[in-house]
């Protein structure tokens, strides 16, 4: 349904999602500081999404880090740093089918054990209904823990959530 591009810092596509209207201020401050520096010193990819109308609707960023090893026996896991949908167009599911995209991602990076472990994090605040909707549909759990404070954005709590990402072994017939 949707086509991945996988896109690099100063382009025109960056350009493009840093153009768009969020709703919610904390996204466009993740696209300017946190996922450049991300890309730049960690191990981040940034993908757009375009429909079969050659429009670019959304874009999904993965990481490989270690902000929730304590859940993984101390090592680095994939992690879910935002997605979002071009807010000025018609979702047709394109969340979900971004969400399916970053699961895929980060099954074939876990399927080298010595990169990060099979288990995907991802954070999104509690208020979030429509994120935490979409993320559950797509077979995240919260992991056992309270909402936690956000100290970059005062009153926010987010939500920890995983899922597996192990590559089923196939069976001999
Ligand atoms: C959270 C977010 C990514 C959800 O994206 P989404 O594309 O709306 O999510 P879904 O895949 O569940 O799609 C739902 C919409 O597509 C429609 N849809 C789903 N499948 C469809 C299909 N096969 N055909 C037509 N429409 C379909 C649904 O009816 C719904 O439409 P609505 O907007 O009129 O209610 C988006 O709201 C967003 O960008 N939010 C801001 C950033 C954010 O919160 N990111 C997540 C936390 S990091």
């Amino acid at each position: 349904m949707l086509r991945a591009v996988a896109i690099q810092l100063g382009g025109t596509e960056y350009d493009t999602i840093l153009s768009w209207p969020y709703a919610d201020q904390y996204v466009a401050k993740l696209l300017h500081v946190d996922i450049p520096r991300r890309i730049k010193f960690g191990d981040c990819q940034v993908w757009v999404y375009y429909n079969p109308d050659k429009q670019m609707v959304g874009f999904g960023v993965l990481d490989i880090n270690d902000c929730y090893s304590d859940y993984t026996l101390s090592k680095p896991h994939p992690y879910i740093v935002l997605l979002a949908i071009n807010p000025t167009i018609k979702s047709f599911g394109y969340g979900t089918s971004i969400v399916d995209h970053l699961i895929g991602a980060a099954t074939v990076l876990a399927a080298n054990p010595l990169r990060c472990c099979d288990r995907l994090f991802l954070d999104v605040y509690v208020d979030n209904d429509r994120g935490i909707d979409l993320y559950m549909r797509c077979g995240f759990v919260p992991v056992e823990c309270e909402p936690i404070p956000d100290p970059l954005e005062a009153g926010k709590q987010y939500l920890v959530m995983s899922r597996s990402v192990a590559v089923e072994p196939t069976r001999a017939p």
